[in-house]
């Protein structure tokens, strides 16, 4: 099939590249452009750089054979293993672009005897909720802050006991085999009898809305089962299937993240309270094909589940698994024993939004989960204990995050965590960092630190850039100094600096990224700041007379001869003068 030229240009036009890009993989701001971790290749420093301007993508550490740079839909082909088509229809999907491409998924649909039967089975126990037998049910639902509203939108139903519902289908029309099928109903030695009786019907449906199962829950407190669920039948996969996606996807689209409950009653409470982004599982753990599909409409999960430590265990689990799957990962600052539910019951709804609003990281959760487990007044336990977290601090992409997160481990435990996270006990050295980063230490130096804040300072001003050039002129990094000359050159040619015009410059991609790096650091500095160049170009001459010292204290006890003895001496103390004249000014 072909879709016309001009509908793909309407869509591209209106998918923004960094958008949906960020759907998939997390992105950063870098001025007007983002950059990311290259999805395609193992990637430690964002490399994937995405232009606003010209809506494509680039990485510049893929080989080239890897082709990974092109226009919005090269990014989701690649990214997700798609055809050209595959890939419009699903930005269009993604964007919420409504255009009849003929054969997809949703035209393509066929309307089985099993969707009939269960298109049905809802209307049938909606009626039966509102009959007198399903009375004392509605008063249970009304109980549970459950209004009519919220009843009509969940569709939700009562199936009464005496095979209502079987014997209304029959009537209807529908053979017993089908039924069977449906798994509304089964064979037993007494017949064919109901699946779910007495209970409260709700319905579970496919991400277009039709409806293909059933979770069920008695209000008996003597019977055993709280919940049935529909087993597999021709279209409903438990494992697949994700509550209340049909309805919550645009939402997830538009606040850009999805709230990941542990029951439809959940979900129904987090409706009610106007979070409408949220779907769950059907009690079991969300599955890798349940994530893949909430993967669809957005990269950031909000994990709510119950409080207590089954719970909060599920959300170590499945934090786990999101994380794998490339999610963002947050988990509802959930400090009671209760979910979320209950939560607005007993304490209302602001208590629950609150808990929303502002979400542990996983980290914070990691941190304090664990605690739980491990006494941290027993140092074996808390040895332990420092590992288990640091594995996870070890995910984390952003340096400035995996940072803080060291060094709040490290007032936790009081152990050396830095040296820890650089992998130097565990033997492993990070990779691909002969350059910047001491292979010694993932925590920056001070003299790295300093280098960064003048070239960044350098990028504001043609002042800055003169006091760079009579104050100091180079860098000991032999990278930041590369990247230094290349801002004073593109300064001398134009007579001003423009952040992208200068990185069209530049072509080797390790200094593409690391000159973004340093352009979007905030962490450091800023603003324009004269004074804190001139800090940084001291600290950089303090470090190389450090340097010197050392080797001419190293020469000194080399020699033998008292003559050359003195002599070097003599440049010792005129070194320490230096030092000692740059430390007085820096104070
Ligand atoms: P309410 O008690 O109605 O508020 O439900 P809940 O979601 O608070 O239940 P709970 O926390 O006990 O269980 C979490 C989820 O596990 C439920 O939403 C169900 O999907 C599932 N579940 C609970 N009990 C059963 C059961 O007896 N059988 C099955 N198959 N699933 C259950
Ligand atoms: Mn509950």
């Amino acid at each position: 099939m072909r879709i016309p030229k001009e509908i793909i240009n309407e869509i591209k036009n209106k998918a923004p590249i960094q958008d949906i890009i960020g759907n998939f993989i997390q992105v950063i701001k870098k001025g007007n452009n983002y950059v990311a971790y290259c999805p395609f290749h193992d990637d430690n420093n964002p490399s994937l750089h995405i232009s606003v301007d010209k809506q494509i993508f680039k990485c510049f550490s893929c080989p080239p054979e890897n082709k990974s740079s092109g226009d919005v839909f090269s990014f989701v082909m690649k990214h997700k293993h798609l055809s050209y088509i595959e890939a419009v229809k699903l930005v269009a999907e993604m964007i919420g672009y409504k255009y009849d491409f003929g054969d997809t998924e949703a035209n393509k649909f066929e309307e089985t005897i099993t969707h009939k039967i269960m298109k049905e089975a809802v209307n049938y126990c909606q009626y039966e909720l509102n009959s007198k037998e399903g009375l004392l049910y509605k008063e249970y639902l009304n109980k549970r802050n459950i209004d009519n509203k919220t009843i009509e939108k969940f569709q939700i139903g009562y199936n009464p006991k005496d095979d209502k519902l079987y014997l209304f289908l029959s009537k209807k029309g529908y053979k017993d085999n089908d039924i069977i099928s449906a798994n509304l109903a089964r064979l037993t030695n007494n017949g064919v009898r109901d699946v779910f009786f007495n209970r409260i019907m709700i319905p579970i449906s496919d991400v277009s809305g039709n409806p293909i199962g059933f979770t069920a829950r008695s209000i008996d407190p003597k019977v055993e089962t709280k919940y049935i669920n529909s087993t597999d039948t021709p279209i409903f996969k438990k494992s697949n299937v994700v509550f209340n996606l049909h309805r919550a996807k645009e939402k997830i689209r538009e606040t850009k993240f999805v709230i990941l409950a542990e029951g439809p009653m959940d979900v129904i409470a987090f409706d009610k309270i106007g979070f409408q982004n949220t779907v769950c599982s059907m009690g079991t753990n969300t599955t890798k094909n349940q994530l893949l599909t909430i993967k669809r409409f957005t990269n950031k999960i909000l994990l709510a589940f119950d409080g207590d430590n089954a719970g909060q265990s599920a959300i170590l689990k499945t934090g786990k698994d999101c994380l794998q799957e490339g999610f963002d990962v947050l988990v509802l600052n959930n400090d009671t024993k209760f979910d979320p539910d209950e939560i607005i019951n007993k304490y209302g709804a602001k208590r629950l939004s609150d808990m929303i609003l502002k979400p542990k990281t996983w980290i914070e959760f990691v941190i304090e989960y664990y605690k739980l487990s491990y006494d941290l007044d027993n140092y074996t336990a808390k040895r332990e204990y420092t590992f288990k977290v640091l594995e996870e601090i070890k995910k984390v992409k952003n340096d400035f995050d995996k940072q803080n997160y060291i060094d709040r481990l490290a007032g936790l435990t009081g152990f050396n965590v830095a040296q820890l996270a650089s992998g130097v006990v565990d033997g492993e050295t990070k990779k691909d960092t002969p350059r910047i980063l001491k292979p010694k230490s993932s925590l920056q130096s001070g003299i790295e630190i300093a280098q960064k804040i003048i070239l960044k300072q350098l990028l504001f001003s043609a002042n800055n850039i003169n006091i760079y050039k009579n104050k100091l002129g180079y860098l000991p990094n032999k990278q930041f100094d590369d990247i230094a000359k290349m801002i004073i050159n593109f300064y001398d040619q134009n007579q001003y600096i423009k952040f992208g015009e200068l990185l069209a410059e530049i072509d080797d991609s390790q200094l593409i990224s690391l000159i973004c790096e340093i352009e979007s650091d905030k962490t450091h500095c800023e603003n324009e700041d004269e004074r804190l160049l001139l800090d940084s170009i001291d600290k950089v001459k303090e470090y190389e007379i450090e340097i010197e010292l050392e080797k001419l204290e190293a020469r000194m006890n080399n020699y033998s001869d008292d003559n050359m003895k003195t002599k070097v001496a003599a440049e010792i103390v005129e070194f320490q003068r230096k030092l000692n004249e740059l430390r007085k000014n820096r104070r």
